[in-house]
């Protein structure tokens, strides 16, 4: 979800007022997908990268994201949504960890539709999580079992979509991208609506996949 901060400066406004609408825009684009029947969708809020910016601006998103949960878990619920948050949260402050695990754990019998947020989210770190796990519990080190500890277990992302210009996937799910259709757009997040979400749907429809493979 790039371009929160230069759609901000497009309109003479902070770049705090940018992250709002970026962050506004999730929950709507994410029922777009739904009603389209994508039945996972992660937004990469933040990169463990994006956590080195001021402290002002990583503690308001902080705050944005405990907001937005808070708002939209009656309709998880009611939607029977999955909901998860993937990345390192440790040093997120008590309250918004509360208010993340409480999510979790209300939503977490779920399975038809998932919401993930990547947040202080870096594909690095998640490469590394699952082969830790695997040597702590003495597991073989294989393709099969690095997938499964993964934050996302072995459940990989058929397309990744990056708004806001730039072709580059910052340590985004760098192990599951291996066989996702990668889409650039020059739109700004904030800007990105549901119709995007259903163009992007049509022209994914016309790929055939082969997987390395041939017909
Ligand atoms: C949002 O866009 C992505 C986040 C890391 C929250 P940016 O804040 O990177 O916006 P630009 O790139 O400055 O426009
Ligand atoms: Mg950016």
């Amino acid at each position: 979800m790039d371009g929160n901060g230069r759609w901000a400066d497009k309109h003479g406004k902070t770049r705090q007022f940018g992250h709002e609408q970026g962050s506004s825009n999730v929950y709507d684009i994410f029922l777009s997908c739904v009603e389209l029947d994508i039945n996972t969708a992660t937004f990469f809020a933040m990169s463990s990268e994006n956590m080195n910016r001021p402290r002002e601006e990583t503690e308001f998103i902080s705050i944005l994201l405990d907001n937005s949960i808070k708002k939209h878990l009656p309709d998880l619920l009611d939607n029977q949504i999955k909901f998860k948050v993937i990345g390192d949260i440790s040093h997120l402050p008590e309250n918004i960890k509360k208010t993340i695990e409480h999510a979790e754990t209300v939503t977490s019998m779920f399975t038809r539709y998932k919401l993930n947020i990547a947040y202080n989210y870096g594909g690095q770190w998640d490469i590394l999580n699952s082969i830790k796990t695997l040597l702590d519990n003495k597991l073989e080190i294989s393709n099969e079992n690095l997938s499964k500890y993964l934050s996302t277990g072995s459940d990989f992302p058929d397309l990744i979509v990056r708004t806001g210009g730039y072709k580059r996937l910052s340590n985004f799910m760098l192990w599951q991208a291996a066989y996702s259709e990668l889409i650039f757009l020059n739109t700004l997040w904030p800007e990105f609506s549901s119709k995007d979400v259903s163009n992007i749907l049509n022209n994914y429809k016309l790929i055939k996949r082969k997987f390395g493979k041939v017909d």
